[in-house]
C-alpha cells in the first residue's frame, strides 16, 4: 500500500501520471514513413499525444504538426527524407496538465525497412505479340513537391522477374531480370 501511494505521489511530482503509449514503431511503404503507437487507455477519445523525432546522433526535435494530436499515428516522411539515415521517434500521452513518460521507437532506417508495393502490370496482346508494361511504385512525395529523383527503382535497383503462362501449351516461360525504367504518369 505504501509503495503504491508513494509511486502515485512521485508520479504527481513528476507530472507524469499517465501510462505511456506502447508499440511505438514506424510503418513504411514506398518510403512514406509513418509513426504508429497504441493508446495506453481503453477510452482513446480523451487522450492527446505529442511526437518528437531525431536523427541518430542529434537531439530531439518537436514534430510541429503532431503536438497535442488525438490520432495514434504521425507522418514523419518529411523529417526522415534522407533514406540512408537512421532515425528515432518518441511519443508521450498528454491529458490536461498531466502527461506520460516518452516511449520510443527502435532505430529506423528507411531504405533498409520500407516495404515496396508491387508494380502495376498492363498486358496488350496483338495477333502475334504481347507487350507487358510495368509501372513501378512511386516514391512518396509531399503534395507540393514535384517528382523526386532518384526513383524507387533507382534507389533499390529493383528488378522484376516475369513469367508468362501459356494456357494452350500449359507451359510457363520465364524472363530473366527485367530492369524497369522509371516512368512518370
Ligand atoms: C513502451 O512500450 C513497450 C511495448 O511496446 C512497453 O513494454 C514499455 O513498457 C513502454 N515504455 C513505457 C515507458 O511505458
Ligand atoms: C512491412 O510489411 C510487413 C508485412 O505486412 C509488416 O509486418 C512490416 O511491419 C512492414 N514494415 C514496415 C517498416 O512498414
Ligand atoms: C499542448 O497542450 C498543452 C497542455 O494543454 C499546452 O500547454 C501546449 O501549449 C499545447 N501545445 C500545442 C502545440 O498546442
Ligand atoms: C489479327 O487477326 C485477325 C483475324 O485473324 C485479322 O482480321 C486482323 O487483321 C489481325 N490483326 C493484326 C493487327 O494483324
Ligand atoms: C528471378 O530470376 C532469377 C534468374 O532467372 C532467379 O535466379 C531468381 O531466383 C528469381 N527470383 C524469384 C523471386 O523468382
Amino acid at each position: 500500500m505504501l509503495t503504491v501511494l508513494l509511486s502515485v505521489f512521485l508520479g504527481i511530482l513528476k507530472g507524469s501520471t499517465l501510462p505511456a503509449p506502447s508499440n511505438v514503431r514506424f510503418l513504411s511503404k514506398n518510403l512514406q514513413n509513418v509513426l504508429h503507437w497504441k493508446s495506453p487507455e481503453e477510452n482513446e477519445a480523451r487522450m492527446w499525444y505529442t511526437v518528437q523525432y531525431k536523427i541518430y546522433g542529434e537531439s530531439w526535435k518537436d514534430k510541429i504538426e503532431c503536438q497535442n494530436i488525438t490520432k495514434t499515428y504521425c507522418d514523419l516522411s518529411s523529417e526522415t527524407e534522407d533514406y540512408d539515415d537512421y532515425y528515432y521517434a518518441r511519443v508521450k500521452a498528454v491529458s490536461g496538465a498531466s502527461f506520460s513518460d516518452w516511449n520510443q521507437s527502435s532505430r529506423f532506417n528507411p531504405k533498409g525497412e520500407t516495404n515496396i508495393s508491387a508494380p502495376r502490370v498492363y498486358v496488350e496482346a496483338t495477333n502475334c505479340s504481347i507487350a507487358i508494361t510495368f509501372i513501378g511504385p512511386e516514391i512518396w512525395k509531399s503534395n507540393n513537391q514535384t517528382p523526386v529523383n532518384p526513383s524507387l527503382i533507382d534507389i533499390f535497383e529493383l528488378k522484376y522477374n516475369v513469367s508468362i503462362f501459356n494456357k494452350n501449351s500449359k507451359k510457363t516461360v520465364r524472363g530473366s531480370h527485367v530492369l524497369l525504367e522509371s516512368k512518370q504518369l
